[in-house]
């Protein structure tokens, strides 16, 4: 593994190889140890869009690996006076960087850069478009795994809310079938769902109604409404939104008593799922931010030849 561009090129071995590193780096996740495998090495982190969670964590994870960060600020960056982004990943690559985190509004850019880099570089997505979110759908399958166990044939798993602009289902959804399984099921208003020959959800039933999806589940994942991606009406009203597709404490009880609620986050909090929710017993989303840190080391190490 040289780049990490989708969860799509990873083998079931590969996945858990990477879980189980990540797991093992759960104390070092936390700030507990002094193990620096990286030290040496430089990390940019370009980020082409907002983040909190995604950035913060890549961040922690290279500094608790002793690598040094490199925090690119597109804003006020030579990008704003032309310059391309091969030629910005070049430059970056001339003061010693080599391992790139890239989160960009368009799909390509990740694997754009990639092709464009030194020998001895690593690309990482962090987000890119619609495609892939390939360290978020590592860190949930940590969470998943340690909420559920190593079996993952059994489990029933939801994915629910705007999955048409989702990178995170995309990356899920590849995660869950190569780890095997085999009850997937997606729930969307109409125009919120993927495309039917999407191959990474091939396996997956679309149900009609959130009610459906959410019936005696294990796993309920539920997505942000991306309005930021939305260049027509999709959504009549929010309010209409929530009470068709908001996941509500009542309507979480049609899943199994001991079902988790994932969310990627940021939240719409009131839109696609209720502070009750949220804030609730069933939530791990607070866990998956956790792993993030842990998983996003695991990824680092696993490129950097450890
Ligand atoms: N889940 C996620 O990608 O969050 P951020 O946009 O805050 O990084």
């Amino acid at each position: 593994m040289r780049h990490l561009l989708s969860l799509e090129q990873l083998t079931r071995d590969e996945i858990l190889r990477l879980l189980d590193t990540a797991q093992a780096l759960r104390p070092q996740a936390l700030g507990r140890s002094a193990h620096r495998p990286l030290r040496g090495l430089t990390v940019a982190n370009l980020f082409f869009e907002p983040s909190t969670r995604t950035r913060a964590s890549f961040q922690l994870a290279a500094e608790r690996l002793g690598a040094d960060v490199l925090n690119f600020e597109a804003e006020s960056s030579s990008t704003r006076k032309g310059e391309t982004l091969t030629d910005t990943l070049r430059n970056l690559e001339a003061m010693g960087a080599s391992l790139f985190v890239v989160r960009h509004a368009h799909s390509s850019v990740p694997a754009s850069l990639a092709a464009a880099a030194l020998p001895g570089s690593s690309v990482i997505s962090a987000g890119d478009g619609r495609h892939s979110h390939p360290t978020q759908g590592l860190l949930d399958m940590l969470t998943i795994r340690q909420r559920k166990g190593e079996d993952f044939s059994r489990l029933s798993v939801a994915i629910v809310g705007d999955i048409r602009h989702s990178r995170v289902a995309r990356s899920d959804a590849q995660a869950l079938r190569t780890l095997g399984v085999k009850d997937l099921r997606l729930a969307a208003p109409a125009t919120l769902l993927p495309d039917p020959d999407e191959p990474c959800f091939a396996a997956a039933q679309v149900v009609d109604s959130l009610d459906a999806a959410l019936q005696g589940c294990d796993v309920v994942m539920s997505l942000r409404l991306q309005r930021e991606r939305m260049d027509e009406g999709l959504v009549a009203s929010l309010e209409e939104y929530y009470r068709d597709w908001g996941l509500s404490p009542e309507r979480l009880t049609l899943a199994r008593p001991d079902a988790i609620v994932m969310h990627p986050g940021p939240m719409n909090r009131g839109v696609e799922i209720a502070d009750a929710v949220a804030d609730g017993p069933q939530s791990v989303i607070l866990e998956q931010v956790s792993n993030g840190v842990a998983a996003r080391m695991a990824v680092l190490e696993h490129l950097a030849g450890g």
